[in-house]
């Protein structure tokens, strides 16, 4: 492989060699943009006109690829984005992405002039970040914009409604920093019936009279992750932040029909072997299948490296040919194998599809975070870096 005997210490020369050998990888991703834009369409049905939508795109677009994703957001008219690191930030200036741009993990120290150099915009979490940030700003003679995050019940990052009392009287005081944004994050949006979001909504609220009374006048209020915006939270609001819903995972069970997702990431791969096996046989490690029957078995090049759980060892699905076929055996590192003794004129060099649609047939990513206990923002963020994202383009 173009990596080690080939190995130059030129990195960008690796990584072209790396994307060379990428393209001819028989186990790769298709991303369906015109999916995408279909799940963007679904958000906008709960918005009032006068609402944005802020993608969140963090974490790599939950494994799609941020900078594709982001382009063809854009080029839907999608101008606030979100991700959770400076680096993430910086590799979508890079690409181009010169809108809106919100940190959700905010600006640690020693990162605040690259912050006001790129025009980011950290989501301000504590009242320390504020000092840096306003003595650099101050220093430059600039001012930085932030969104002040407000902890109205999550239990996690931000100002709590009486710290914020506080501190509302110094922030305003602070020539560097401009509040563009107040910002909350719902805990529960996923259960509608618990109750806790119309509270932190409540609290939301009363937060934005707190800070408007103060003299603060943030342009934009944002509340609502995907969850939020199914169940309407927040009409005050200028913004919304969806993430899972652009991607076609569903924010939670309760939004199966009221939601028409279609899934954005399709996992696939080929078949490399064919295997006839008599009844008996163990298949990969461990031997935990025995063949009860003559079996024949496909050997596809995908396995736990790829971002395939371990955990689908003898409860996958795949589809081959218009089949839905059994994992059999453990998953292994490079390598999986499926049951096609049911499947007729399987060849060498078909192609298998692991998560997402083919031939009518879908392996949804809640169905399979549904076998592996997690949610399917976990199963899309897993695929590896060496599977390859392929764009399909937005019809
Ligand atoms: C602060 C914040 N807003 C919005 C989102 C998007 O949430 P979802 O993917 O559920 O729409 C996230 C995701 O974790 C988040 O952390």
């Amino acid at each position: 492989m173009a990596f080690s005997p080939n190995h130059t210490g030129n990195v960008r020369e690796e990584r072209e060699n790396l994307l060379l050998d990428q393209s001819g990888r028989p186990t790769w991703t298709d991303i369906d943009l015109t999916a995408l834009l279909h799940n963007l369409g679904q958000v906008y049905q709960f918005l009032h006109p006068s609402q944005r939508v802020m993608a969140v795109v963090k974490a790599d677009a939950y494994g799609h690829g941020a900078v594709p994703v982001s382009k063809a957001l854009r080029d839907a008219g999608i101008i606030d984005f979100a991700v959770a690191t400076l680096e993430e930030a910086r590799a979508l200036r890079r690409a181009g992405i010169d809108t809106n741009l919100l940190v959700l993990g905010g600006c640690f120290p020693g990162q605040e002039e690259v912050f006001i150099r790129e025009s980011l915009m950290p989501a301000l979490l504590d009242m320390d970040t504020a000092e840096r940030l306003n003595a650099v700003a101050v220093r430059l003679r600039q001012q930085i914009s932030v969104h002040l995050k407000v902890d109205t019940g999550m239990g996690r990052v931000g100002f709590s409604p009486q710290q914020l009392r506080f501190a509302l009287p110094r922030l305003k005081g602070m020539a560097g920093l401009v509040i563009h944004g107040l910002m909350s994050h719902l805990a529960c949006a996923d259960e509608p019936t618990s109750g806790i979001s119309a509270s932190q909504q409540q609290r939301f609220l009363e937060v934005i009279d707190l800070v408007r009374a103060s003299g603060i006048n943030p342009v934009e209020l944002h509340l609502s992750n995907s969850a939020g915006i199914a169940a309407r939270y927040c009409r005050e609001c200028t913004l919304v932040r969806p993430g899972i819903m652009l991607y076609g995972g569903l924010p939670g069970d309760a939004f199966a029909s009221t939601l028409d997702l279609r899934p954005v990431m399709h996992l696939r791969s080929c078949v490399a072997q064919l295997r006839q096996l008599p009844a008996g046989s163990g298949i990969s490690y461990g031997h935990s299948f025995r063949a009860d029957r003559p079996i024949k078995v496909a050997v596809l090049p995908v396995g736990y490296a790829d971002g395939y759980n371990r955990r689908l060892s003898n409860v996958g699905k795949a589809i081959v040919r218009g089949n839905l076929v059994p994992v059999v055996g453990r998953v292994c590192m490079d390598w999986i194998m499926v049951d096609v003794s049911a499947v007729a004129d399987v060849a060498i060099g078909d192609s298998v599809t692991l998560l997402g649609s083919a031939q009518g047939l879908t392996i949804s990513a809640d169905a399979m975070a549904a076998q592996l206990d997690t949610i399917s923002y976990e199963v899309f963020c897993r695929i590896a870096a060496r599977v390859p994202r392929r764009y399909l383009p937005s019809a």
